[in-house]
């Protein structure tokens, strides 16, 4: 079903962002018919460019950025028909009445700025100075959004000025996952699950997020940053969230949102020793982690281990582990949860029956398994084996309905005006309130990330905050 027409002005257009994710996610959206003949995607950036430079630009983007099909390129014909490009200068007055001209009255109006945050005051101001900040018309920003409590506050205040919160679309990708929504649907839509949902039946909940790249091409920002303020702060925080939530009462923007406000308000600060950080050193032939930033006293950390506890009554007494890394030996994005041994064993001579495991695969190979225990068959007595419940979204639902793009659904939801899957403003200042203390005790201790082999699942010392515990990391990969 297509929305309803459009025009979305994308800034930072020729970014990589915009050429990675965001255009080709519009493209495979027009594609299926959800994005109308007549919508207008107007590309704006600085650099003085023809709209036809602009649309060759975005011809290769698509080229590079989708698979081919027997009929790509008659569709990328029509795409491009309705693209076009606008040069303008965040910090001057150039090019925005030009912009102005290009959108139509009524129809949707959407902002997307692609860009880095330091431009996000200097464009909303210009949006309001020339007439373009309509009460109905949508900003959308992408992350990182603030580097700590005091920075979010002020880029919320710099967008409030000008638009309200209804208006304010908080990109975090990871929402649009499939499988991020699919935990949604598996907690609210069954009703096995969510009765033995606590702290009775759940002994920890692992959260995993698995990189094999490292920092290729993203070393400035990255080091300034570091794996806890480019991926817990949001990411793992937001895969906590939905995790952890009370049900909604219902699936709406803010009532989703009130609930994972109140499970970052309940984590209790994070103590030094529950927490690992470390750094990839260099192999064989392969630069490490301070090579790769160019700085040797570098201590921002490439990958964290933290044991986290949501202070409230479902939860009281269940760790959640969180790790994320670059240079792993895999790329995975996992929630597992361990739901506690069963109480008694009437089996004799065999092991302790463990309790089960629900995994939750984000990436790769979207599905569900569950760990159950069943009778070993085979001769012998009578034993127990560790068996899967395994679901595979791919395989459940057709091999060959090619999985969304999270930004393909986030887009759409954009124009569908559903701030469902993007962050509310104090969610976002509640994740920093949270973070920051972490943050700043090791900018005091100016304690060392511990190394890391490349490849590996990350320094010994991440899997000791298991051990120590009794308890063992899943293998990545
Ligand atoms: C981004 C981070 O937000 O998410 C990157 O800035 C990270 O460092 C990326 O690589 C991971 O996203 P995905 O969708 O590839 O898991």
């Amino acid at each position: 079903i297509p929305v309803e027409p459009f025009d979305l002005v994308l800034f930072g257009a020729t970014g990589d962002l915009a050429r990675r994710k965001i255009l080709p996610g519009l493209f495979h959206r027009y594609e299926v018919g959800q994005v109308p003949q007549d919508a207008r995607i107007i590309g704006s950036a600085r650099s003085e460019m023809t709209p036809d430079e602009f649309k060759a630009d975005v011809r290769a983007a698509i080229e590079e950025f989708t698979p081919e099909t027997s009929d790509r390129a008659e569709v990328l014909g029509r795409f491009l028909g309705c693209l076009d490009y606008v040069s303008v200068d965040a910090m001057s007055d150039a090019g925005w009445s030009a912009l102005k001209g290009q959108l139509r009255p009524d129809v949707v109006r959407a902002y997307y700025l692609s860009v880095a945050p330091s431009l996000f005051a200097g464009i909303a101001g210009q949006l309001e100075k020339h007439g373009m900040a309509m009460p109905d018309a949508r900003i959308v920003v992408e992350k990182p959004f603030g580097r700590n409590l005091e920075t979010a506050r002020e880029l919320n205040a710099s967008l409030r000025k000008f638009f309200r919160e209804h208006q304010i679309y908080r990109i975090d990708h990871y929402l649009g996952k499939e499988t991020v929504q699919n935990l949604m649907a598996l907690r609210f839509a069954n009703s096995l699950f969510e009765p033995l949902w606590n702290a009775t039946h759940i002994d920890h909940v692992q959260i995993t997020v698995a990189e094999s790249l490292g920092i290729e091409g993203r070393e400035a920002y990255y080091d300034h940053s570091g794996a806890m303020r480019d991926m817990v702060q949001n990411h793992l925080v937001q895969l906590l969230c939905l995790t952890a939530m009370e049900p909604p009462s219902k699936f709406t923007p803010n009532a989703v949102r009130d609930e994972k406000v109140k499970v970052i308000e309940a984590l209790d600060p994070v103590a030094p020793s529950d927490i690992a950080r470390g750094q990839y050193r260099a192999d064989e032939g392969e630069d490490g982690y301070l090579d790769h930033v160019g700085d040797p006293q570098s201590r921002t950390e490439s990958f964290i281990a933290m044991k986290v506890r949501i202070a409230n009554w479902r939860w009281a007494g269940v760790p959640f582990y969180l790790r994320t890394g670059k240079r792993l030996r895999a790329r995975v994005s996992e929630i597992m949860v361990q739901f506690r041994d069963p109480p008694h064993t009437i089996f004799p001579n065999v092991e302790p029956v463990q309790g089960n495991k629900l995994i939750i695969r984000l990436q790769p190979d979207e599905g569900i398994t569950l760990r159950t225990t069943i009778k070993d068959p085979g001769p012998g007595g009578f034993r127990l084996a560790e068996v899967p419940l395994d679901m595979s979204f791919a395989e459940a639902l057709g091999a060959d309905s090619r999985p969304q793009d999270a930004y393909e659904r986030l887009v759409m939801d954009v124009i569908r005006g559903d701030q469902t899957l993007f962050m509310r403003g104090d969610e976002v200042e509640a994740a920093w309130a949270w973070a920051d203390p972490i943050i700043e005790g090791w900018e005091r201790t100016r304690d060392k990330p511990f190394p890391y082999d490349q490849g590996s699942s990350g320094p010994e010392e991440a899997l000791m905050l298991m051990h120590r515990d009794g308890r063992r990391w899943r293998q990545i990969g």
